[in-house]
């Protein structure tokens, strides 16, 4: 019996069968470096989809891995209840590459997490109860987190909690309003206003989106979309919250955060994925004024928030990405990357559009240009071929039929150019068979 077949096996008996993986085979992973991954029979794949987005500066980076080893050999955890130097050293480090009002942190261990702790915050801060999000967003597993999500597929049974509205997105491939962007006026931003009046008491605790919708299939607003929204959401007394899980530490390029690509300041920002190579982490960054709020308003606690470990990982990880994945490094490569893309446009009718920012790029497939039916079957196709050339990529959208191209930051001009080979290799298989 093959290793991958006792692993897969074992998989089967063992856990939940609600496990997402990826391929028809699901493939199991051996060990790591830097760009690339090597499955349990020794295949060679380089990862283009990053851990989903997490391993920013490849895996196993070696100085991330040192810092974290001697900080076990130090203590392993602490608790909040007991302040360390990693996690006071990382917030201190965050600010510093933050929009400059968000200076103070509150750590825990995932995404999910940290969009909860900003939720709380807001509705603490701002004493309202309601609260919007936006369609096709994705926002975690928990009961508050799948019903920030803007997907029913990634919804469990009928979890609910009341008032939270979602506001049409801006997904100008496929305007909700049937709309074209410039002539829209972006209707869809303006629409947020008609939202809070029609359907929510009038006041809402905050408006949370994502900078560039992660799970949602890179879907990317116009320039002027979070400019016209967060004046609205303030003028109803909402905070706004950026959720950076994805778009964060220099992901999109030129930027350490994606919504600073959008002439905004949010007023709190959620972070996790990409903070500390693969270490679990996740945090909440705000002002000073509206962390002050918490004071006094009710206990909480996170056992394995801002863990030594972590916090270890997540210092030496921005260090590295400070001096060999810089954002502009990202834009630099990324703007490579989306030229090669913009290439395979023009030859691949599957291909129905690209986009993204930096190293966080999207190809939305259709059947065919006209109708944009979703091609679901041909994605499948294209995971497959690039599987069997010994590529990574990921998947997204409503209708499961983007792909994600999220490569670690360490990108070199070589492992793009060695991504868009594949790449063209793979799409021609994928046109052919149609
Ligand atoms: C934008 C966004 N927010 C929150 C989450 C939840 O993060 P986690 O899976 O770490 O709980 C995700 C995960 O994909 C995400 O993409």
């Amino acid at each position: 019996m093959s290793k991958t077949s006792e692993i897969l096996d074992k998989q089967k008996k063992y856990l939940w069968p609600n496990h997402l993986a990826y391929y028809g085979e699901p493939l199991p992973l051996d060990h790591g470096d830097g760009m690339y991954v090597w499955d349990v029979e020794g295949k060679k794949y380089l990862d283009f989809f990053g851990g989903i987005l997490t391993t920013s500066v490849g895996h196993n980076h070696p100085e991330v891995t040192k810092a974290a080893q001697q900080q076990v050999e130090k203590i392993i955890h602490t608790s909040t209840l007991y302040p360390h130097e990693n996690y006071v050293n990382l917030a201190e480090k965050i600010a510093e590459i933050s929009p400059r009002e968000l200076q103070v942190s509150y750590f825990t261990t995932s995404g999910t997490d940290a969009v909860e702790t900003a939720v709380l915050l807001a509705k603490t801060h701002t004493g309202y109860q309601e609260v919007v999000a936006l369609r096709h967003g994705y926002s975690g597993r928990s009961a508050m987190g799948m019903t920030l999500t803007g997907q029913a597929g990634w919804r469990i049974g009928s979890t609910h909690i009341i008032g939270i509205k979602h506001a049409l997105n801006p997904y100008c491939y496929r305007c909700p309003l049937k709309l074209k962007y410039p002539e829209c006026g972006v209707a869809c931003a303006e629409d947020v206003a008609d939202l809070i009046k029609t359907t929510t008491s009038g006041k809402i605790a905050a408006f949370l989106a994502e900078p560039i919708q992660g799970v949602g299939g890179f879907i990317t607003p116009p320039p002027e979309y979070f400019e016209i929204v967060v004046e609205i959401v303030h003028r109803y007394g909402g905070l706004f919250i950026s959720d950076e899980v994805q778009t964060g530490f220099g992901r999109t390029g030129e930027k350490w955060f994606g919504i600073e690509h959008w002439n905004v300041t949010p007023d709190i920002m959620t972070m996790a994925k990409g903070i500390a190579n693969g270490f679990p982490l996740g945090n909440t960054i705000t002002t000073t004024e509206i962390a002050e709020s918490t004071l006094g308003a009710g206990l909480t606690i996170s056992t394995f928030g801002g863990n030594p470990v972590s916090t270890a990982a997540g210092l030496a990880t921005i260090e590295v990405m400070q001096k060999e994945a810089n954002p502009e490094h990202v834009a630099e490569v990324g703007n490579l990357l989306r030229a090669g893309l913009d290439e395979l446009f023009e030859k691949y009718l599957v291909i129905g559009d690209v986009r993204g920012k930096g190293l966080m790029q999207g190809i939305e497939m259709v059947v065919d240009r006209e109708s944009k039916e979703p091609a679901t079957k041909a994605i499948t196709h294209l995971f497959e071929e690039t599987r069997k050339l010994g590529m990574l990529i990921g998947k997204g959208g409503l209708y499961g039929n983007v792909v994600r191209i999220s490569p670690p930051l360490i990108s070199t001009k070589e492992d793009i150019e060695n991504a868009l080979e594949m790449f063209d290799v793979a799409f021609a298989r994928v046109q052919e068979a149609i």
